[in-house]
């Protein structure tokens, strides 16, 4: 199957917006791997609805929301508001991120990375390396292929979706339909993902002016491993 063109556009909130439950874990472990404090700037990119900018927010940091989706930014503004704190919305497709140097850190979490061409998300990487300031860090977080593509089925379910699934060996992507009926309608959800080995990243991170720091295989920060749940990558510009 070709590399769908646009898939990401239109996908379920089911699928995007993770639900809170395990969010404070999460954004504590970014906090804890790339080593934030207060008064650091952040960029969440992709933020979808905001979870993870706004516990990023309430550590302190100075954090700007960049997505796609205007309503998912608008829905992150509101949280923000809700709890009286200060944070920038950026819509944009990462393809072509128009923020440059100054971020002390880059926050790609939770399977926001690899959805278009190899070509295509080099150029994401290197969007994001040029919005950090030399010596910043970018943190991305994804399944560790190794781990899910044993546990794969053709098809697979959960709540009231159907999930049919392939890995392509060949471009290395994930190729997967998320299926569910709503009023008595028939939706499909077709996506395609690229995922990254380990040491794949290190040589794309090379090629995008990052240092690979440090790979962890799940949220306590514990190291990788072929069988951990997680691939979660650190790099350093410059
Ligand atoms: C898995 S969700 C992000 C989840 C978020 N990082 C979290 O941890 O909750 C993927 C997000 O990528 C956004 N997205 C998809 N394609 C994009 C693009 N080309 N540019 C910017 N954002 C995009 C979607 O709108 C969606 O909010």
């Amino acid at each position: 199957m070709a590399v769908l063109d646009n898939w990401f556009i239109q996908v379920h909130d089911f699928i995007y917006v993770k639900e809170e439950e395990g969010s404070d874990a999460e954004a504590e472990c970014i906090l804890r791997l790339l080593g934030l404090r207060a008064g650091d700037r952040v960029l969440d990119a992709p933020s979808a609805a905001g979870r993870i900018a706004v516990r990023l927010a309430r550590a302190g940091c100075h954090v700007t929301a960049v997505d796609i989706n205007h309503d998912y930014l608008k829905r992150a503004r509101a949280r923000f508001q809700a709890e009286g704190l200060k944070g920038e919305f950026c819509q944009a497709d990462l393809r072509r991120l128009p923020l440059r140097e100054g971020f002390d850190a880059v926050c790609n979490w939770w399977s926001s990375f690899g959805y278009f061409s190899d070509a295509e998300n080099l150029r994401v990487l290197r969007g994001m390396v040029a919005a950090l300031r030399p010596g910043g860090r970018l943190i991305i977080e994804q399944p560790n292929r190794h781990f899910v593509l044993r546990r794969l089925r053709p098809v697979m379910t959960e709540s009231d979706w159907v999930l049919l699934t392939n890995w392509n060996a060949r471009t290395q992507r994930l190729e997967s339909v998320w299926i569910h009926e709503e009023d008595g309608r028939e939706e499909r959800y077709p996506m395609s993902i690229r995922w990254y080995t380990w040491a794949q990243f290190r040589s794309l991170f090379r090629k995008a002016g990052l240092t690979l720091e440090a790979a962890y295989g799940d949220h306590d920060g514990s190291d990788y491993t072929p069988s951990s749940r997680r691939l979660i990558v650190v790099g350093r510009k410059g």
